[in-house]
C-alpha cells in the first residue's frame, strides 16, 4: 500500500443561482492539491500550506482538511496519522468552494492510502464537516460537486441523499473573481430567513426548469431559469458593481450569470467555449470600469472530481 499521495480537488460553482444549498458543479481549474503522508505514530500534522498568505491555520483540530480526516479516522476507530501538506492553488474567501476543493482532496487522499474503506461518495459527510468548520454551515453544494464532479442536487441533507446529474456537452463556465474577500459566514447572515410563497413559487420553477433544463441539453431552458430571488437580492450589495457586471455576461451572449456560491465570484453558463471566453472579457471589463481588478477562469464543467496526481 502507497504511504504518500498527492490528489487535485477542483473549485466548485454552488448554488448555480436558483439552487441555493442545493445544487453545484465543479470546473476543471482552479483547483488545490493536498499532499499526505502515512506517519508511523497517532496524530495528524500540518507540516506546510503554500498559497494562502498564511491566512490558514495548521492547527489540526481547526483546518477544514485534517478536521474531515480526524472525522473519518474516528468513523473507522483507526489509529493512523498522517503528515499533511496543502498548497492552495485559488484564492481563499472567493466564493470558488476553497475550503471544499482542499478538504475533498484531502479526504480522497486519506481514503486512498487507507486502502479504500469508502467508497467515494461516502466521503461526503467528512468533508461536510470541513465546510461547518470554515464557515458555520456543513452545507454540501461544494463538497458534493468537488467529490463527485459534474452537476450534484443535493435532494435532501437529512437524511444526506444528493445526486449527480448529466452535464450538457456544450456547457462552459466563465467565473471572474474580483479581488475583494467576502466570507461565507457574513454572506449568510445577509440572507432573510424568511421566505414568501410568492418567491417560493419563483424559486423552486426555476431550480426545476434548470436541473430540467440540464438533463435535455436544452440549453435555452438553463438560461430561462437562472433567476434567484433567495440569495442575490440581498448578496449583491456586498459585490460592488454586481448587476453590472452580471448585464454585461448576458449582452455578451451568455445563457445566464449569477454569484458564484456565497461570492464574490460571478460567473456564467455558455453553450460554447468561444461565447464563455467573450463572455468572461466582458465581465472582466465591467470589474476594471470600476477599478476591481480581477482574475479570470474559463473552463468545462469537470466531470472527474479528485484525481491523483
Ligand atoms: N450554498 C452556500 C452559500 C455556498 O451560498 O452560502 C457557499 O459556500
Amino acid at each position: 500500500m502507497e504511504k504518500s499521495i498527492k490528489v487535485f480537488a477542483p473549485a466548485t460553482v454552488a448554488n448555480v443561482t436558483c439552487g441555493f444549498d442545493v445544487l453545484g458543479f465543479a470546473v476543471n481549474s482552479p483547483g488545490d492539491e493536498v499532499i499526505i503522508r502515512k506517519r508511523n505514530k497517532p496524530g495528524i500534522l500540518i507540516t506546510k500550506i503554500t498559497g494562502d498568505e498564511g491566512k490558514l491555520t495548521k492547527n489540526p483540530e481547526e483546518n477544514t482538511v485534517s478536521v474531515s480526516i480526524l472525522k473519518m479516522l474516528d468513523k473507522l476507530d483507526s489509529q493512523q496519522g498522517f503528515e499533511i501538506e496543502l498548497h492552495k492553488k485559488m484564492p481563499l474567501g472567493s466564493g470558488l468552494g476553497s475550503s471544499s476543493a482542499s478538504t475533498v482532496a484531502g479526504v480522497f487522499a486519506a481514503n486512498e492510502l487507507l486502502g479504500q474503506p469508502f467508497k467515494q461518495q461516502e466521503l461526503l459527510p467528512f468533508a461536510m464537516e470541513g465546510e461547518r468548520v470554515a464557515c458555520g454551515s456543513a452545507h454540501a453544494d461544494n463538497v458534493a460537486p468537488a467529490l463527485l464532479g459534474g452537476f450534484v442536487v443535493v435532494r435532501s441533507y437529512t437524511p444526506l441523499d444528493v445526486v449527480k446529474i448529466p452535464t450538457p456537452p456544450k456547457l462552459f463556465a466563465s467565473i471572474i473573481h474580483p479581488h475583494i474577500e467576502v466570507r461565507t459566514k457574513d454572506a449568510r447572515s445577509v440572507l432573510r430567513k424568511d421566505l414568501s410563497l410568492h418567491d417560493a413559487i419563483k424559486q423552486w420553477g426555476n431550480v426545476a426548469g434548470l436541473v430540467s433544463g440540464l438533463l435535455l441539453s436544452d440549453y435555452s431552458l438553463i438560461g430561462r431559469s437562472m433567476h434567484d430571488v433567495v440569495a442575490e437580492p440581498y448578496r449583491s450589495a456586498l459585490i460592488p458593481g454586481y448587476y453590472e457586471v452580471k448585464q454585461s455576461a448576458l449582452d455578451a451572449g451568455a445563457l445566464g450569470a449569477g454569484i458564484s456560491g456565497s461570492g464574490p465570484s460571478v460567473f456564467a453558463l455558455s453553450d460554447s467555449e468561444k461565447t464563455a471566453n467573450k463572455v468572461a472579457q466582458a465581465m472582466s471589463k465591467a470589474f476594471h470600469e470600476l477599478d476591481i481588478d480581477n482574475d479570470i477562469f474559463v473552463s468545462k464543467i469537470n466531470e472527474k472530481g479528485p484525481v491523483i496526481l
